[in-house]
């Protein structure tokens, strides 16, 4: 059974148990954070620990995230992950315990931090060359999707309206502009051109979308962070997604057509086989 932190305790993860008054459970009011390491390390964590700074300061949870790393390192360890090629934590942060009031606890109360690790499991390449399809859904989250939220409801809403389309990822659009998918970033080609929304409060900032507009640079790959409207989304020569627990997934379809050729593109495939060589480095 794998080991989880909550509290300060390293506990199996049946052991592991919050208050039903956690403002995470009532409200949804805590963010959240989820790290790669690869060969047992991790992998941009000053970045990751800065949104996650961010996030806590916007919506006015006290808490030092800083010493989260160990406790990273610590659940890779403890969970046989620091020796794996690839693994991701991933932890939350609530406002804490205190009975049902929507304004914040007044004296404030301790949050309540929660973290586990997990394996990643890269699709095999065979996989990856297939690519995903995708299907398009209004954007119905609140006006701050920078901020990493746990309250996911409209990602959970516009991923399963994914799975029940039979599709692999559901593509969020707001007054006619792609904007990110339910889980990742959201990047297009046209003739050679990489675009990708611009960083504002209606998409999360992705540490991943920031490593691959780098490493499109180093490659001499043109980049424009801009609006996408979907209408132009559908004419993209390639689209992928970026994230995380994604790294790099071309996107062959698009509600019901073909992007492009129908078939994963070149610089999805080079800039995949650079990230690769990134995280590995
Ligand atoms: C809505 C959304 N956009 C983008 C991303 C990708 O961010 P990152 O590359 O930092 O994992 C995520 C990751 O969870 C996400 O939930």
């Amino acid at each position: 059974m794998s080991v989880v932190y909550l509290n300060g305790d390293y506990l199996p993860v049946g052991d592991a148990t919050v208050s039903v008054n956690d403002r995470g459970f009532l409200f949804g009011d805590g963010v959240y954070e989820v790290t790669p390491s690869y060969g047992g390390r991790l992998f941009r964590w000053e970045q990751h620990l800065a949104r996650l700074k961010t996030g806590l300061a916007a919506i006015g949870i006290d808490f030092d995230a800083a010493a989260l790393e160990q406790v990273k390192e610590e659940l890779l360890a403890r969970n046989g992950l620091d020796g794996v090629p690839a693994a991701y934590v991933y932890v939350q942060v609530t406002r804490g315990t205190a009975p049902r009031t929507h304004w914040f606890p007044d004296p404030p109360v301790a949050p309540t931090v929660y973290a586990f690790a997990n394996r990643f499991m890269r699709p095999a390449m065979a996989e990856w060359r297939r690519g995903v399809s995708a299907v398009t859904v209004p954007d119905q989250r609140w006006a701050r999707a920078d901020i990493k939220a746990i309250a996911l409801l409209a990602n959970v809403l516009a991923a399963q309206a994914a799975v029940e389309a039979g599709a692999g990822n559901a593509i969020f659009v707001r007054d006619g502009i792609a904007l990110e998918g339910s889980h990742n970033n959201l990047f297009a080609v046209f003739g050679g051109v990489l675009a990708t929304a611009p960083k504002s409060n209606y998409i999360l900032h992705g540490i991943t979308r920031d490593l691959l507009i780098e490493l499109a640079g180093e490659m001499g790959i043109p980049v424009e962070e801009r609006a996408i409207p979907l209408p132009e989304l559908t004419r993209a020569d390639e689209v992928f997604f970026s994230g995380t627990t994604t790294e790099v997934r071309p996107v062959v379809e698009i509600d019901g057509r073909k992007v492009g050729d129908g078939r994963v593109g070149p610089v999805a495939q080079r800039l995949y086989e650079r990230f690769l060589e990134a995280v590995e480095a």
